[in-house]
């Protein structure tokens, strides 16, 4: 059903699940003996998040925080709001920021200046995607899924106007559904 609105696959359900196993035993090798707190930024990142900590076998907690940018696409002014913050003091501790796709870098540039502010032991980025050549703000990444080229990518996560989030794989968008 949600099929008919993607012109290819990108990534299947079994890539996705092989690259983030392989991610997850990087973080385990890089934390072996610690305890890391990986911070989840909602919405898109709740799929990957979910699959990651089931993957890394390390004492861990997560939190989540939620973030409205504004000036994406067009303008790219780099304006981030906090619509939600995390429920617990990350001073101290080695944090992993979860991200679903990073794009201009806005969003995440802003974050992680707002997390180091709060003194954690550590900040980490881990991203499933990067889109490289939309970079506007410099942004150190650690765990990267995949590189992507810039196409309109849904599924495991992310969306278009809130939906397709749930499709178990990666796709490109049809150009006909959002008009392109
Ligand atoms: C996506 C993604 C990042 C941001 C990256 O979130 O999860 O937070 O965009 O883009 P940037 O590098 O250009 O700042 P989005 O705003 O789509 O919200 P969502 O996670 O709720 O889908």
């Amino acid at each position: 059903m949600l099929e008919k609105d993607i012109q290819q696959v990108l990534f299947t359900q079994e890539q996705i699940s092989g690259r983030v196993k392989e991610i997850a035993q990087e973080i385990q090798r890089d934390y072996q003996g610690g305890e890391i707190m990986l911070i989840s930024v909602l919405r898109g990142s709740f799929v990957f998040m979910a699959d990651l900590c089931r993957a890394i076998d390390l004492p861990c907690t997560v939190d989540f925080m939620a973030v409205s940018s504004y000036g994406k696409g067009t303008s790219s002014s780099g304006q981030v709001q906090i619509t939600k913050d995390l429920s617990e003091d990350i001073s101290g501790r080695d944090i992993i920021v979860v991200e679903d796709i990073l794009d201009s870098g806005n969003t995440l540039s802003y974050l992680l200046k707002l997390l180091e502010h709060r003194r954690p032991a550590s900040i980490r980025l881990c991203t499933l995607l990067d889109k490289p050549e939309r970079r506007v703000k410099p942004v150190q990444v650690h765990y990267c899924g995949f590189s992507i080229p810039d196409a309109f990518v849904v599924g495991y996560g992310l969306d278009y106007a809130e939906r397709y989030r749930n499709l178990p794989y990666i796709g490109i968008l049809k150009p006909e559904v959002y008009g392109g």
